[in-house]
Parts: C-alpha cells; structure tokens; sequence
C-alpha cells in the first residue's frame, strides 16, 4: 500500500497494465494483502461446507496461497484467475506437481466467461476497488453467470475501520450489513473479520461475509 492514491485505472487495458506492473515489480512478501496462511477466508471456505469434489473459483487471486492451503485439504476441483500473468505463474511455479489440475487463467472478473459453474466463489480484496456503480454491476454479472444456484460466496474487504487505499488505489471500506446487501439473490449464512497484519507491520481491519445463492 503507497500513501497516494494513483489515477484508477477504469479500462480493461488499464487494469491489466496495472496489476501487471504491481506483481513485475515486487516480491511475493512485498504487497501489503500477502499472507502466508489465508485464515479468514479458510474459516469461511470451511464453514461452507463443500464435498471435496466440488468446484471453487477464486477471483482476483493474485499469488494468494488459498489454492496452496485448499489441495491441502482435498479440494481438487480449484480454479483461480486474475488479471497479472505474473501473479499466476509465480502460483504455478510454487505448486509444482501438486497444482497439475488447478486451472490458472488470465482474465478479468468484470467479464468473466468461465463456460462453466462453480460451488463456491472466493473473492479477498478485491470487490473493494469497484468504486463505480457500473463496476459492480459487471462484477455482479459475472458472479451470477459463474456461481451456481444454491453455491456459496465468500468475499473479503476492508472494514470500516480499515485504509482508505489499497495499491495505492481508492477503495470502499465495508461493515458486514453493507457487504451482504451487495449481493441480491444471496443469503447471510455467516460473517467474520481479522486485523490482517501487512509484512511490514501494520495492521488492516477486514471484513468478510459467507452467503448462499437462492
Ligand atoms: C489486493 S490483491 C488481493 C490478491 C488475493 N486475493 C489475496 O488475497 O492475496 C487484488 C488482486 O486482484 C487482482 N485484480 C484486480 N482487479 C481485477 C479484475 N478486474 N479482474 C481480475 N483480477 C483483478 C489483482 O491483480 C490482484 O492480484
């Protein structure tokens, strides 16, 4: 996280560019969301409940190690896409044979076309940056093409009490009522919430809703 906001990036070509260059400049330990264990969204992914062959997507994934933690624990129907090639090619690398049928795909979730369904949608930090109305209505778009009836939602912001900034970019901070009412066609099963302590030190107040497509 940097002091000054940039100027947002609000075209498909200005977001890839600018993810790109976040995830080719820096370490792996180097972004202020890198985590070595993603506990929140883990609690949530747990509580969920899926069978172990039941497909997960996660959205914005970055160089997360959410998919690392979930073949630990069975999973093996893992799909996760981002828009920085760079950030799914160093999970590629890390996983190593144990991500052979994990998929990998560069994309944006503003239009995401998987050509299939999920049970579970993962989103940690990422929903936060759509400061435009019309944003999240892509996103919704591309949740309610991707997810299945009756599948799950986790997603994860900052909290009220949380930066103003992400990545040097602006963000909208959430409560838990503010998240959930996002997401219309979906019910409340479950909150959380972390202070999430940055590499450097600081902390981040995150806010985390689990929900049910009807
Ligand atoms: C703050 S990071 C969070 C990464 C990861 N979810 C985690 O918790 O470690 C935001 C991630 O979302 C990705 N991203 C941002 N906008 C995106 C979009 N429109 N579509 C897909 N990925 C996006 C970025 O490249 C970055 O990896």
């Amino acid at each position: 996280m940097t002091d000054h906001a940039t100027p947002r990036p609000d075209t498909p070509t200005a977001r890839t560019a600018y993810w790109e260059g976040i995830h080719h400049d820096k370490d792996i330990d180097g972004v202020s969301w890198w985590q070595s264990v993603p506990g929140l969204s883990l609690s949530l992914v747990d509580r969920a409940g899926l069978a172990r062959d039941e497909p997960i997507i996660d959205v914005g994934a970055g160089w997360s190690t959410l998919v690392d933690h979930l073949v630990e624990r069975g999973y093996h129907d893992l799909s996760a896409i981002d828009l920085s090639a760079t950030a799914l090619q160093t999970v590629r690398d890390r996983l190593g044979p144990a991500g052979k049928d994990i998929t990998l795909t560069v994309a944006d979730v503003l239009d995401l076309h998987t050509g299939r369904t999920y049970a579970l949608w993962h989103d940690r930090a990422v929903y936060h940056f759509l400061t435009e109305p019309e944003e999240r209505t892509d996103y919704l778009a591309s949740l309610q093409r991707t997810l299945r009836p009756g599948g799950r939602l986790v997603v994860a912001t900052f909290g009220p009490d949380g930066p103003t900034t992400c990545s040097g970019l602006p963000i909208i901070r959430y409560t838990h009522t503010e998240l959930a009412r996002q997401f219309p066609g979906f019910r409340l099963v479950d909150t959380a919430g972390e202070d999430h302590v940055t590499p450097w030190g600081t902390t981040q107040q995150f806010t985390a809703v689990l929900m049910q497509r009807r």
